[in-house]
């Protein structure tokens, strides 16, 4: 697919295109990248791409033979979508937090920065998790007990899942069922 892609860059010319749905971004077709460009320039899968575009946090225009095209600033979108799955959001929050941004035109710098300003207790939390698993991992490399009252690793039939979703005893919960105190 991305190989048939990158070939009808050579063989056709931008006005064999064809814009579709409403425009996300300027429409200067000499602008628009292949799936394999905005791969290689974001260091994403093309995979992964098309996951994210069928789930509708980027868009792509189609091509007349229905491939399809990214406008630059897609680039900044997935880079946006990269950090914020590291810091733990879900592709749910992602989309919501994308659906802020202006729809018809490339965002300003000062749109995507009002974007990230809400996540910095975000971050603090996940540095707390972390932290809470760092030194689960180191206890219990030494222990080997996996003792049902406190072990962080220990989960037999899934006991944990009764508590809520994730991963509960990393995230504060005690095996016991009381929180941990960070
Ligand atoms: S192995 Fe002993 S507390 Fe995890």
């Amino acid at each position: 697919m991305e190989q048939q892609e990158e070939s009808w860059t050579e063989a056709t010319s931008s006005s064999e295109l064809e814009v579709k749905g409403p425009g996300w971004y300027p429409p200067g077709m000499a602008d628009l990248l292949t799936i394999g460009e905005v791969a290689r320039r974001s260091g994403v899968a093309a995979s992964a791409l098309r996951f994210y575009d069928d789930r509708g946090l980027i868009r792509s225009e189609r091509s007349g033979s229905g491939h399809r095209r990214y406008p630059r600033a897609v680039l900044r979108r997935v880079a946006f979508i990269v950090f914020a799955q590291r810091i733990g959001l879900s592709l749910q929050e992602i989309g919501r937090e994308l659906a802020r941004l202006p729809p018809a035109r490339a965002p300003t710098g000062r749109e995507w920065s009002r974007l990230s300003a809400t996540w910095t207790s975000r971050i603090d939390q996940r540095i707390a998790e972390l932290e809470r698993l760092r030194v689960g991992l180191t206890g219990c490399i030494g222990c080997g007990c996996l003792s049902l009252d406190r072990c962080q690793l220990s989960n037999p039939g899934d006991r944990a899942a009764r508590q809520g979703p994730g991963p509960r005893y990393w995230i504060g919960d005690r095996p016991s069922g009381n929180p941990v105190r960070s």
